[in-house]
Parts: structure tokens; C-alpha cells; sequence
């Protein structure tokens, strides 16, 4: 179908032709911009999300702010500020007016500062850890008007980096390495934070309120974020050699297994979940042959049920990935990969996607309450007062399951940097986000709401097959869970009905 003109908003736009809670997506001199209505009150941003440039005209109003439709990140239709992940830059806004039947955008208006200094705020702030939750809790800490000292000590060699682009886009070739930093470098520079690289906290001594690092350097703090993420559970397979095996959690990771991708031409992936499944996805997508081995009966079955995993594992196939379930690896000899079934497979390297662990060590030593993560409470504070956890590892009273959970998601965590960097200024926020994630195979984009360990029932309303279905789980008559294919603004509007429901 032909799409629809935009509107050109140069001649006014009509007001009976935009509802209450409706948008537009239209035109003006060139610029792109989003035109929303909310009673009597209308407003102009920028009809693209700041993260992916998702198109904010499909999302969901909720409010004054407007929800991206793609990874569900919330802007505010007043300011354009960003309050949540992913995307972390404002939007542009444009001057409104209303004159008779017609709404006129007028001049781009100034981007918002950053708020008034806090009244009470810590000496000093240091993140130990450089991923999505240490960016973004740095970014809020500027944001909400911080002054004082802000360092992130990473032992990344990279800045900051978009790591679920590491094994999707970035990793099929499709992105160029310059989408990868978080961040350029001069943000850094501009709001003076101070990124300490390659470096590896050893010891954090809470009654000193320093950390140590494993160069011996030590830094003091006045109030400290804990985000160290998870690392790959590493699989010994007998026979294999180091070089043979790889996986994918750091840009330099990606570097490496695209470096050898150039001239391989089978490559054995181990784990059939996400990881492994977006590897596969992308290895393909460079015209890699691609075999996956796994003891799953199938892909994706134990977080997403056997439909979801069926029409996974159809899309894969259907890629010309070769699927080896219910097997294992039993050794490595050169290129020779031998499987517990006994077939032989031959392989350039693997790719192994098994899990991870979350990175509980410093917590640990440092006697902070640790179960399965670092126990946080509502406004992300551990058993020590002053120090914050977010991210991979923190276990937290999650409102909607009534439970608490851990999760390893990218916008829960850089929410959660958001969230705990604000309680580091003392505003006592709940982190009460109903939890998200999305996985990318190929064309398709799973999209999943909630949390659901395990449920009783399935339901699928539309056809996974014809890709446009929502999947929901749930225990006892309650809806856990949401997944949809190819229905954002479902996957929104489930993710609204979750908060109510809190
Ligand atoms: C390849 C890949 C693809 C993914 N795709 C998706 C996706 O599509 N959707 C989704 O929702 N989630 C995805 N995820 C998960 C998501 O990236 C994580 O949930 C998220 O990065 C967690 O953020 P974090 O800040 O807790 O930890 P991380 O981003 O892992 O950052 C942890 C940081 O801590 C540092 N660190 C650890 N220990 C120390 C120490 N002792 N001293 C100093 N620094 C330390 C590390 O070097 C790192 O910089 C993906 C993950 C990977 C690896
Ligand atoms: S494109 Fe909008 S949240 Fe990702």
C-alpha cells in the first residue's frame, strides 16, 4: 500500500481532525515532528525516539508523555526530556499555538537545563561499573542538577557501550562501530565525569567508604552505585582450546569473533536462548553456517513456552540454521566438534551462549546482604546505607509479581541507574517499572512485558506463524506476562495495564 502523505503543518493543522489523546506525525521546513493533543492543550516534538528512532506516532499517550513504540522508552510531551530508558536525549519541541479551528507550530523552543542544584547531595558519587546502568545513572545524576564529583570505574577497556547491538546489528555487520559508545566521548568531558577504563575494582570497604582497586589506587565516596553486571557462564569443553571459544559480552568480544567471521565459514553455537540465538541470527546473516546445539527440547522454551520456541526455531530454519536439541557438546578436536549423540560436526569456532552469572563479588566481600543478587530495597538501596545496586545484579521487591526478582534487561537496568541515581540525591523514588525486553532475530522483533518464571496457562490471540500475535502467560487467572510479534502498541498498552495493576 502507498503509504499516506505527512501533513504539512505550515498552513496550520485542523483541530477537529486530532482527538483528545491523538497524534500526528507531520512536517515542517523539513523537520519531522510529532503533533499531540491532550484536552485542550496541544504540544510539537520530535516525531522520532531519541534511541532507535522508533516512530513515536505508533507508540501510546499516556498522560503528558508519549511511550516509543520499539523498547517503550517515555518522553515528556511538555519538556521532551527523556524520563526513561532507553533512550536517555530529550526530544525537540516546537512553540504551539491555537488560532480559530487551526494549530500552528511556532519556533523550536530551548532544550531544558539541568535542574537546580539538590539540597542534599552526597560529597562525592562513584559507580563501579561501566555498562547501561553506570551510564545512566550518571547521565540523571547531571540531569537532576548534580555538582559534585562523578566517577565510573569500569573494567571494560570501552566507554560506556550499546551492548545489545553487540550481537545484533553490529555483530551481522549491518552497524557500523560508531553505534556502539553509549555515549561520545566529550559527555564525558562536558559534564565532567571522570570514566576510570580497564580498571578493576578488588575490594570496597563500606565503613571507610572506599574502594580499592586491583592496581592498588584507592577512591573515597561519599555515596556509591554498585553495577557490575553479570559475566558469561563459561562452559570447559574437553579438547577445545581457549581461541576456539568465544563469547559475547564486551565490544572487544564482538571485535573478535567478527575479525574471524570474515574468513569462517561453519560456526558451531552452543545455547539456544537469546544470546546464542541473535549470534546465530547475525553469523547467518554474513552467509555463516550456522548449527546450534542445545539440550532444550526448544529454543526459548523455558522462558517463552513451546509456541514461541516452535515459531523461533521455524524463523531460524528457515535462515538455514541447522538445530541440534536435546544435545550437548562432548569434545573439541580441531575442527572436528563431536555431540553427546555422537555426530560430528565441523566448525571454524563456537559461539557459546549458555547464560550468565551476575558479578556478586565486591558485594559479597564487602558484607552486603547477597541473595542469588545483591539485595536492594524499593529505592535500590542495599543493606548498607549509601550504597546503591541497579542492573544485572540487584534483587529487588518487584510490585507486579509480588516477588523479588532479578533480571538481566537492558532498559531495567539503565532504568534503574536512572532510579537509584536519584535516591543517591535523596528524592526516595520507587523503582515500581513493570520489567521489559526485546530480542531481535533477523526481521523480527520480540517484544516481552512482565515476569513470568512459570505459569499455568498460554494464550495467543493472532498467529505466530503470520508473525503478528501477542502471547500472554499467566498463573491463577493473572496476567504475568505479554509477548507480542509485530504489536508494539499491544505491547504498550499491556505494559500500561501492568502498572494499574500494582
Ligand atoms: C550481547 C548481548 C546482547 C544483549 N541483548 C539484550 C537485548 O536485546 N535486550 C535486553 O533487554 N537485554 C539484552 N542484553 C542484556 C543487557 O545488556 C544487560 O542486562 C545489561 O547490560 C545490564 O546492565 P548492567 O549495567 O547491570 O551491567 P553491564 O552492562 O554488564 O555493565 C557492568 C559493568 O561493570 C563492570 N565491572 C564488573 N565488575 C567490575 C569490577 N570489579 N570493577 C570495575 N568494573 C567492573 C564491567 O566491566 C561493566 O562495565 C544483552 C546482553 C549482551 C551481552
Ligand atoms: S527506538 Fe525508541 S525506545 Fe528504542
Amino acid at each position: 500500500m502507498p503509504e499516506t502523505p505527512k501533513p504539512d503543518f505550515k498552513n496550520g493543522f485542523l483541530v477537529n481532525k486530532l482527538a483528545d489523546g491523538g497524534m500526528v506525525a507531520g512536517q515542517l521546513s523539513g523537520e519531522d515532528m510529532l503533533l499531540a493533543r491532550r484536552g485542550d492543550e496541544f504540544f510539537a516534538i520530535g516525531a522520532f525516539c531519541t534511541h532507535y528512532h522508533g516512530p513515536l506516532a505508533d507508540g501510546l499517550m499516556v498522560g503528558d508523555t508519549v511511550r516509543c513504540p520499539w523498547h517503550h522508552a517515555c518522553f515528556s510531551l511538555r519538556t521532551g526530556e527523556a524520563l526513561r530508558a532507553p533512550a536517555l536525549d530529550p526530544l525537540a519541541r516546537w512553540k504551539v499555538e491555537k488560532v480559530g479551528n487551526k494549530i500552528f507550530v511556532g519556533e523550536k523552543l530551548d532544550e531544558p537545563g539541568p535542574k537546580p542544584a539538590p539540597s542534599s547531595a552526597p560529597s562525592s558519587v562513584v559507580i563501579v561499573g561501566g555498562g547501561a546502568a553506570g551510564l545512566a545513572a550518571s547521565d540523571m545524576l547531571r540531569r537532576e542538577g548534580y555538582q559534585g564529583p562523578i566517577t565510573i570505574i569500569s573494567a571494560d577497556e570501552a566507554p560506556p557501550a550499546d551492548r545489545p547491538n553487540l550481537s545484533k546489528d553490529y555483530l551481522a555487520g549491518t552497524a557500523s562501530e560508531d553505534w556502539i559508545p553509549l555515549r561520545p566521548p566529550d559527555f564525558y568531558k562536558d559534564r565532567k565525569i571522570d570514566l576510570v577504563l580497564g580498571s578493576r575494582v578488588a575490594s570496597l570497604n563500606v565503613k571507610q567508604k572506599q574502594v580499592k582497586l586491583e592496581n592498588g589506587k584507592t577512591y573515597n565516596y561519599g555515596a556509591l552505585l554498585l553495577v557490575t553486571g553479570a559475566d558469561p557462564v563459561k562452559l570447559p569443553i574437553e579438547g577445545a582450546t581457549e581461541s576456539q571459544l568465544h563469547y559475547v559480552r564486551t565490544l572487544a568480544d564482538s571485535k573478535l569473533i567478527i575479525s574471524k567471521a570474515v574468513s569462517a565459514k561453519r560456526v558451531v553455537v552452543v545455547g539456544s536462548s537469546f544470546i546464542g540465538l541473535e549470534v546465530a541470527a547475525s553469523l547467518r546473516t554474513r552467509g555463516i553456517e550456522v548449527h546450534i546445539v542445545s539440550p532444550d527440547k526448544q529454543p526459548l522454551e523455558r522462558v517463552m513456552g513451546p509456541e514461541v520456541g516452535k515459531f523461533v526455531r521455524g524463523l531460524h530454519e528457515s535462515h538455514g540454521v541447522v538445530f541440534h536439541l536435546g544435545e550437548t557438546i562432548s569434545r573439541v578436536q580441531g575442527r572436528v566438534v563431536t555431540l553427546s549423540g555422537g555426530s560430528k560436526l565441523d566448525a571454524d569456532f563456537l559461539v557459546l551462549g549458555v547464560g550468565v552469572r551476575p558479578a556478586l563479588s565486591l558485594a559479597e566481600q564487602a558484607g552486603l546482604t547477597v541473595d542469588r543478587g545483591v539485595i536492594v530495597n524499593e529505592y535500590l538501596e542495599t543493606s548498607v546505607p549509601g550504597v546503591f545496586a541497579a542492573g544485572d545484579i540487584a534483587r529487588w521487591p518487584d510490585p507486579h509479581s509480588g516477588e523479588r526478582i532479578r533480571v538481566e534487561h537492558w532498559v531495567v537496568a539503565e532504568r534503574q541507574g536512572q532510579v537509584a541515581a536519584k535516591n543517591i540525591l535523596g528524592q526516595r523514588e520507587r523503582y515500581d517499572a513493570v520489567p521489559f525486553f526485546w530480542s531481535q532475530n533477523y526481521d523480527v522483533a520480540i517484544n516481552y512485558v512482565g515476569h513470568a518464571k512459570k505459569w499455568d496457562t498460554i494464550e495467543i490471540d493472532g498467529n505466530l506463524e503470520s508473525r503478528d500475535a501477542t502471547v500472554t502467560y499467566k498463573k491463577d487467572g493473572r496476567t504475568l506476562a505479554v509477548v507480542t510479534i509485530f504489536r508494539d502498541l499491544q505491547s504498550l498498552q499491556s505494559e500500561l495495564a501492568m502498572e494499574s495493576e500494582a
